[in-house]
């Protein structure tokens, strides 16, 4: 099975120079606590805002360079196919794909789920989420999240399935 992970603001904005438009601790709580002993597959361009492998995950990256150079720990997923294989070969497994929009793009037609945070309020950036049709998913869980001294804006939890 296959989940798509992903914080947006009220715009749909994901990304803005390589990196998360904002600081919003409670969405890296909860990524932390969905993602850790899952594997995590993310574009070439997402892992190199990383770069260091995330803890606790096997780290898998989409790129499809020949040459690519990885550190230790990190595999190479070069085309959409290959990451049906690794969902076919750990069908008990909840694979989580990290972004960012190219990835989204690519993987919504396979995804099963969705854990989407979403934003409240407007940010400046360069990378939206894709157009996503939610007929074809259902609401399952929805959490407002608390605003706080740390967490300035407000935001929740949707978690969704594929009808
Ligand atoms: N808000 C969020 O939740 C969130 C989550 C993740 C990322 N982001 C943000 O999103 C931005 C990066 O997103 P992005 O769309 O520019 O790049 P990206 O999706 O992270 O990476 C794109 C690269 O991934 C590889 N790739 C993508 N689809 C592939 C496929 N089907 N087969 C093989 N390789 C594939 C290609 O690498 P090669 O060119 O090497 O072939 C492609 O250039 C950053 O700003 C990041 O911070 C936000």
């Amino acid at each position: 099975m296959i989940a798509l992970i992903w914080a947006e603001d009220q715009n749909g904005l994901i990304g803005k120079q390589g990196q998360l438009p904002w600081h919003l601790p409670a969405d890296m709580h909860r990524f932390k606590t969905l993602t850790t002993g899952h594997h995590v597959v993310m574009g070439r361009k997402t892992f190199m805002g990383f770069k260091r492998p995330l803890p606790h995950r096997t780290n898998w990256v989409l790129s499809q360079q020949s040459d690519l150079a990885l550190p230790a720990g990190v595999q190479q997923l070069t085309d959409l196919a290959a990451l049906k294989d690794l969902a076919a070969k750990n069908p008990d497994e909840l694979i989580f794909v990290i972004g960012g929009a190219v990835v989204f793009q690519a993987v919504l037609p396979i995804a099963d789920y969705l854990y989407r945070t979403r934003i409240n309020a407007r940010f400046d950036g360069d990378t939206w989420m894709p157009a996503i049709d939610y007929s074809q998913w259902q609401l399952v869980t929805k959490q407002v999240g608390t605003v706080d001294d740390k967490n300035r804006y407000p935001y929740e939890f949707d978690d969704f399935r594929r009808r």
